[in-house]
């Protein structure tokens, strides 16, 4: 039989057989699908507000299939009845003549074109509209809403709150797609049983290789100037005392004359460090390769590393060092106490005159709630009482101030700590630097000797030249004009 004949005959089994139940059931599924989505899709360009995560489930992923099973159902139902026909002995095709000259039957052919052609376009944007829904940032967000909510919140807050998850986490083309979804609906399933591991494991095993993520935003050659950082620290005494610490940290890269600095040193060319570590966090190190700028190959090891058991070294792994060894918290940087009250008393969003502000907080964000919630109701219930019954004065005239400290201690802790997720102070500690976590003395602790006898360096002018340390009022805040 030619092809038109085939299509020829297909139309008359549609016409004739079409009129059933299933396939009608099924014609008005997809209609009323088609009639929901469009709307929505154009609510969705029209309103300003944003679309809550559960409707976007409803509406990208569940309406699409609702659209898709209808016309899944139209053909269904007329293979159903063409059997029955069969089984019945009646004649399957064809059954009339239907005569396509014949204006009417031409403008049904017409109409069902339209409809054919109006189905595809709408699948098509269903398509595209749900594969960019699952890469939205709410929808990996807050979609599990307990599950992320400790990545989710910090990513807010953090330099990179405008980068795709699925920028960091999928990376580019199709290939990245599939392999994340299928990873995807694996998860979907721990969340329905409620199986996925408190905390969610870091590193991130699978993490797409840096040359994928972060290179297409910051290449590794780029040279950058060293980098000045001035941290202001409170202490824990009645007057809150403030002091200071300057340091110009020496980040470089790429240069004419070769490579410099902590960029450059281990990134240049790229896999010019590797490393084993014997611990899934990657915190102990006790051997490191690295390739000299001439080629050679210098491995540095530790003491305990040359009498290591021979079933600790096949527990290792050996990683090819990259931007995530140092920046593993980029965007979900958890900070510690310490560190984020002397940020809020540094940018004056807590009054620092209040007596033993910074002892107090501190040890109120230390305490064990059992959830959140207990924690944002108890915490500027506690700072308040105290200065009630500690410093009656300065309460009466102070109420806001006190206030706000509470509202600020709380939301540092609403920020860090997430006792349904098991996260507390320190859960994930960050690399970068050596005061909050081991981090660059993982190697550079004057441990990791060559086999000539070498170290990885771990004088204090490596990696930064330290302008003031703790210093109340550093005079050199004078001299770069930043302070009178
Ligand atoms: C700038 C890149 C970047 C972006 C954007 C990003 N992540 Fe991550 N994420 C990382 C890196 C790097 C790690 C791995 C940390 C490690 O291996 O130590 C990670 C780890 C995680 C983990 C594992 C647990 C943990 O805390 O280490 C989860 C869950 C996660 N990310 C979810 C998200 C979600 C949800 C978003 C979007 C709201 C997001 N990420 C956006 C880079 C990113
Ligand atoms: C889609 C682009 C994009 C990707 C991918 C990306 N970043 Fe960024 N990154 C940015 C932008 C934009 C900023 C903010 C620059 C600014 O604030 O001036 C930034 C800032 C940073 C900073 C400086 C943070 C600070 O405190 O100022 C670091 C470090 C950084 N990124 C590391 C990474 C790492 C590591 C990765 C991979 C895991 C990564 N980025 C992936 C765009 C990106
Ligand atoms: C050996 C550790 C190390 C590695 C590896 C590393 N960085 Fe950094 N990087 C640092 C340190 C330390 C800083 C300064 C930290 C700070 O700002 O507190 C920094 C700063 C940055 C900044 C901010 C620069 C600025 O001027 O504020 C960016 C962006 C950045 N790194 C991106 C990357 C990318 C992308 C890679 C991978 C190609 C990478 N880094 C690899 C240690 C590292
Ligand atoms: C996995 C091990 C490892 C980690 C982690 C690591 N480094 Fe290194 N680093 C090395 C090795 C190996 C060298 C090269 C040693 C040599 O020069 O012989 C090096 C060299 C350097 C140099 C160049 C020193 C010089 O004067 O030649 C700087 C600066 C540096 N690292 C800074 C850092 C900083 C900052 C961090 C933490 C953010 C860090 N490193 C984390 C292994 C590491
Ligand atoms: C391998 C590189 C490296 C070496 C060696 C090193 N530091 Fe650092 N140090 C860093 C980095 C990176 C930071 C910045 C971390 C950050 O941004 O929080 C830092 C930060 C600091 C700070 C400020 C931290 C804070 O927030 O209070 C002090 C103080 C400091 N270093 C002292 C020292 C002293 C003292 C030595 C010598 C024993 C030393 N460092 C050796 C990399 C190094």
């Amino acid at each position: 039989m030619s092809i038109g004949a085939r299509i020829r005959d297909m139309f008359r089994m549609a016409f004739q057989l079409g009129n059933n139940w299933i396939s009608l059931a099924g014609t008005a599924l997809t209609t009323s699908s088609a009639f929901v989505l469009v709307w929505f899709w154009f609510m969705e360009l029209t309103s300003p507000r944003q679309v809550h995560p559960y409707a976007g489930i409803m509406f990208f992923l569940i309406f699409p299939a609702l659209f898709l099973l209808g016309l899944a159902l139209i053909p269904v139902g007329i293979l159903r009845v063409r059997k029955q026909r069969k089984a019945a002995g009646e004649p399957v095709l064809p059954l009339q003549a239907v005569d396509f000259n014949q204006p009417s039957v031409r403008r049904l052919l017409t109409i069902v074109g339209v409809l054919t052609f109006i189905n595809v376009s709408i699948l098509g944007t269903a398509g595209i509209k749900g594969v960019e829904y699952m890469d939205s940032n709410r929808f990996c967000g807050l979609t599990c809403h307990t599950v992320m909510s400790p990545e989710y919140t910090a990513f807010l807050n953090s330099p990179h709150s405008r980068v795709g998850c699925a920028q960091c986490h999928i990376g580019h083309g199709a290939p990245a797609l599939v392999r994340a979804k299928i990873s995807g609906s694996r998860q979907l399933f721990a969340v329905a049983f409620g199986t996925f591991s408190r905390p969610i494991p870091s590193p991130v095993e699978h993490l797409r290789p840096a040359r994928e993520t972060c290179e297409q935003c910051h290449w590794p050659q780029k040279f950058t100037d060293d980098k000045l950082i001035i941290r202001t620290k409170f202490a824990e005494d009645e007057a809150n005392t403030a002091s200071t610490t300057i340091l110009l940290l020496k980040i470089g890269g790429h240069t004419p004359n070769g490579t410099t600095g902590i960029h450059g040193r281990h990134l240049d060319a790229m896999e010019r460090i590797s490393y084993l570590s014997t611990d899934p966090r990657r915190q102990e190190i006790p051997k490191v390769t690295y390739r000299e700028e001439n080629g050679t190959l210098t491995e540095y090891v530790t003491d305990d590393f040359k009498t290591m058991p021979k079933e600790k070294l096949e527990k290792a792994s050996i990683r090819n060092m990259d931007c995530i060894d140092c920046h593993n918290r980029p965007t979900h940087a958890f900070q510690l106490p310490d560190r984020a009250l002397d940020k809020a008393m540094m940018e004056k969003r807590m009054d620092t005159e209040l007596p033993f502000l910074k002892k107090k907080a501190l040890e109120l964000l230390k305490v064990d709630y059992p959830d959140q919630k207990t924690a944002a109701a108890k915490i500027p219930v506690a700072l308040a009482e105290f200065y009630r019954t500690s410093y009656p004065e300065i309460y009466k005239h102070k109420r806001a101030q006190v206030d706000t400290a509470g509202e600020v201690v709380k939301a540092i802790y609403m920020r860090n700590v997430f006792p349904e997720m098991k996260i507390t102070w320190g859960t994930h500690p960050n690399n970068i630097g050596h005061e909050e976590a081991v981090g660059c003395f993982r190697c550079h602790d004057g441990g990791h000797t060559s086999a000539d006898g070498r170290t990885i360096k771990g004088d204090c002018d490596t990696c930064h030249t330290l302008l003031a340390q703790d210093e109340k009022d550093p005079k050199i805040l004078k001299e770069f004009g930043i302070k009178q």
